[in-house]
């Protein structure tokens, strides 16, 4: 198949790419680089045969964009580009708006016709379920607390919407919706790994704390009805991630719209990841106690068994300590991320 992958230079998308790469795909990644990493994309050339084009081209530039895509011809998108922080979200909503709901629209558009299209869609549209809704089933109503998870939302609304009028007008298409629950971890063959900058995220925060590279974890709130007081999430390996896209892609038949959870199933304390930090790398991990961090919910696990009932997805590291094991090997091979690989 001829794939192209939205954000395919950032954490999530460059392993999409290798994946779609060593699975015998050709592949266009496009990304505007503001987070990504134009170093992931050579890591892989390697490995492309030829089969890997990359596209420095923001979301937000539709004519560029539809140009790189009518003159590739993808068979399938998998749409990554996207800010994706919970916090900055409520600070800057505009900019979110404007990336995750103007920019896939620009995608979507350069990409009507295009037969297959995965979606990353979030359980930050859930906001935080009920008691009785945890863990957490896709019926679950979506009510999202921040405006990173109704961008989210809205995406899933137009890709619904869309796809309900294509069908009517005779050119069905297919759409999946992955709703990602914590994705963390590090390719297992140790060539691309987690590289955030801003890096917000709990597990490489924590890493690189342990390791002496930064200052103290702040945990982020110590009040919350959860057993320890702190947030509790489902962390996925993102390979195991990209598992789940692949068996989506394998799934999508014109007029089929999916909409799944990708989860462990399993739900996580600040706590423990911090602990389990501290024991994968061999030195406890400073922490201070925090206030709460506004937009985030206390507590938040899939039911991932739709997805194992219907594609046969299931995650093969649900332990968190291979999910932290795989993070912290890479970010031991690359003290600086990939500007020194
Ligand atoms: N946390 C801390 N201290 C930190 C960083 C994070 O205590 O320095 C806590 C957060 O409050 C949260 C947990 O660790 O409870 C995980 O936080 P992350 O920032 O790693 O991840 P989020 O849960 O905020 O967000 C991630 C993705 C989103 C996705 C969301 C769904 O980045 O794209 O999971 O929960 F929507």
């Amino acid at each position: 198949m001829r794939c192209l992958v939205t954000g395919g230079a950032g954490f999530i998308g460059s392993h999409a790419v290798k994946r779609l790469l060593d699975d015998g795909h050709d592949v266009l990644a496009i990304d505007d680089l503001s987070r990504g990493h134009a170093e992931a994309i050579e890591l892989l050339r390697p490995r492309a045969g030829g089969r890997l084009a990359f596209e420095r081209c923001s979301i937000q530039d539709g004519d560029r964009l539809g140009e790189a895509v009518r003159a590739f011809a993808p068979d399938a998108v998998l749409h990554f580009a996207a800010l994706a922080y919970v916090g900055e979200s409520v600070q800057i909503p505009g900019r979110y708006f404007a990336v995750n709901v103007s920019g896939m629209l620009n995608v979507m558009h350069a990409c009507h016709g295009v037969e297959r299209f995965v979606f990353s869609s979030s359980c930050a549209t859930y906001g935080q379920p009920p008691d009785e809704m945890i863990p957490i089933p896709e019926t679950c109503p979506q009510a999202p607390l921040s405006p990173y998870g109704r961008t989210k939302l809205v995406g899933e609304w137009m890709l619904r919407d869309c796809a309900r009028a294509q069908a009517l007008a005779g050119e069905a298409v297919g759409v999946a919706m992955l709703r990602y629950f914590n994705v963390a971890g590090a390719d297992r063959s140790g060539v691309l790994g987690e590289d955030h900058e801003p890096e917000t995220h709990l597990i490489p925060l924590a890493i690189d704390a342990a390791l002496g590279r930064r200052d103290a974890l702040t945990i982020f709130g110590s009040d919350y009805p959860t057993p320890d007081g702190a947030c509790v999430r489902d962390y996925v390996h993102v390979e195991d991630l990209i598992d789940a896209h692949v068996a989506a892609l394998d799934a999508l038949r014109p007029g089929r719209v999916l909409a799944y959870n990708v989860g462990s199933g399993r739900g996580h304390s600040v706590r423990e990841v911090v602990e389990t930090v501290g024991d994968v790398v061999g030195t406890p991990v400073p922490t201070i106690e925090g206030a709460r961090r506004e937009g985030d919910p206390p507590r938040l696990f899939a039911d991932p068994s739709k997805i194992e009932r219907e594609l046969g997805w299931k995650a093969r590291s649900p332990g968190l300590r291979e999910i932290v094991g795989d993070a912290v090997a890479w970010r031991k091979a690359h003290p600086n991320g990939y500007s020194q690989s």
